[in-house]
């Protein structure tokens, strides 16, 4: 075992609804492991294809475009022990409707388009290409309080 940085980000349907503390809970609770970069930004329709790039032949990729470029998301940079698959399981399945009792998207997702998290794939190299995308500063330090560090960040951006 190895420590891992994943990528996480709350998309902007679920930052708009305001659930951005309650997932930042969830992930305190299930993942055992450190967050070390924290912010809030909107993605460019640039940083988005970069970002999905992998998906770019995919019939619903204009939509997915659309929906990661509609507004304000949290980026987040959580860093331990087989973090990558811990978030994957703790998020639950890409489609809310498939995703089991306590996983983030069951409980903040709404449908496929709209299931209010992101985070890196298992696929190796994944997560080190989406934190060099989102966090090329890569200023990574243990933040106290997670919580309480996305509460301030998010009043402080609306
Ligand atoms: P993500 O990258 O956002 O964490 O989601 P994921 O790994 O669970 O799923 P992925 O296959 O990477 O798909 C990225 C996002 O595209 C949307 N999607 N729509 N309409 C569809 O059939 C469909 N399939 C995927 C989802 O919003 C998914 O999160
Ligand atoms: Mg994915």
């Amino acid at each position: 075992m190895t420590t891992q940085n994943t990528f996480l980000a709350i998309k902007p349907d679920a930052f708009k609804r305001g659930d951005t503390a309650g997932i930042v809970k969830m992930l305190v609770e299930k993942l055992d492991a450190k967050c070390v970069a924290m912010k809030v930004y909107k993605p460019t329709e640039e940083l988005a294809k970069e970002h999905y790039a992998a998906l770019s032949e995919k019939p619903f990729f204009p939509d997915l475009i659309q929906s990661f470029t509609a507004g304000l998301i949290l980026g987040m940079v959580w860093q331990g022990e087989d973090v990558v698959a811990k978030a994957r399981d703790a998020m639950g399945a890409t489609d809310p409707e498939a995703a089991d009792e306590g996983t983030i998207r069951k409980k903040f997702g709404k449908h496929i388009g709209d299931n209010a998290i992101h985070g890196s794939d298992t696929e190796p190299g994944s997560a080190e290409r989406e934190l060099k995308i989102h966090f090329p500063e890569a200023d990574f330090t243990e933040i106290a309080d997670p919580v309480a560090k996305c509460t301030e960040l998010c009043q402080a951006a609306v």
